[in-house]
C-alpha cells in the first residue's frame, strides 16, 4: 500500500490546517510549525499589479529549532466562494518569492504584469516553510490596459 494510514491522517490534518491544496499535501510528514502571518492581514488591503515592491511578514519567535534553517516559498492564490472544494488556486508554477530564510520574517516581491492577473478581492498569499499557512484575503487590481 502506497498510502499508509499515517500519510492519510497527515493529509486530513493538513487540510484542516490550511484547506485542501495539492502542493501543501505533497509535503512529507513534517508538519510541526505553521507560520503566523502578520502582513497582509485585515480586509481592506488593495495591491496593484505592476512593479511595486510588496512584502509579506510573519512571526519568527515561534519557529522551532528544526525549521530555523529552512527557506520559504510564497505563492499567490485566490479563493472562489462558488468552488465548494475550497481550492486555493495556488500558482505553484510561479512562486512570488522563494529561497528566503524563514527567520527573516519578511520577503519582498512584485506582482509582475506578465502574470496577467485578473482583478479579484479574494487573493491569498500562501507561505510555505515547514508547513503552510494562508493570509487573509486581499484585493489585487489588474494592470491598466
Ligand atoms: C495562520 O496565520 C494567521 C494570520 O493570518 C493566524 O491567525 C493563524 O493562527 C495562523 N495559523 C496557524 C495554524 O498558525
Ligand atoms: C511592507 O509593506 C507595508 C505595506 O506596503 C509597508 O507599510 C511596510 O513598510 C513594508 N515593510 C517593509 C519592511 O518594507
Ligand atoms: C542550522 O545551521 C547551523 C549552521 O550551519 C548548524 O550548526 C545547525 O546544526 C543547523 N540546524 C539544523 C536543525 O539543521
Ligand atoms: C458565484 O456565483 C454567483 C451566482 O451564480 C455569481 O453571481 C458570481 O459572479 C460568482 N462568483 C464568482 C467569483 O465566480
Ligand atoms: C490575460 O487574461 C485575459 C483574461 O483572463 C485573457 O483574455 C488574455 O488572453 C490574457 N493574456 C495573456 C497574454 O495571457
Amino acid at each position: 500500500m502506497k498510502f499508509s494510514i499515517a500519510f492519510t491522517f497527515f493529509l486530513v490534518s493538513l487540510s484542516q490546517l490550511v484547506y485542501s491544496s495539492p502542493i501543501l499535501a505533497s509535503r512529507e510528514e513534517e508538519v510541526v510549525w505553521s507560520p503566523t502571518i502578520t502582513y497582509p492581514l485585515g480586509d481592506d488591503i488593495v495591491w496593484q499589479s505592476g512593479n511595486t515592491v510588496y512584502n509579506m511578514t510573519w512571526e519568527t519567535d515561534n519557529i522551532p529549532e528544526d525549521a530555523r534553517n529552512n527557506t520559504g516559498i510564497i505563492m499567490l492564490g485566490y479563493l472562489d466562494d462558488n468552488d465548494t472544494s475550497s481550492d486555493e488556486h495556488l500558482d505553484w508554477r510561479k512562486p512570488l518569492a522563494c529561497g528566503f530564510p524563514l527567520t527573516n520574517g519578511i520577503a519582498y516581491f512584485t506582482l509582475d504584469p506578465s502574470r496577467n492577473l485578473t482583478t479579484r478581492d479574494s487573493y491569498v498569499l500562501c507561505l510555505l516553510g515547514d508547513s503552510g499557512n494562508i493570509s487573509n484575503r486581499l484585493t489585487i487590481q489588474a494592470a491598466q490596459a
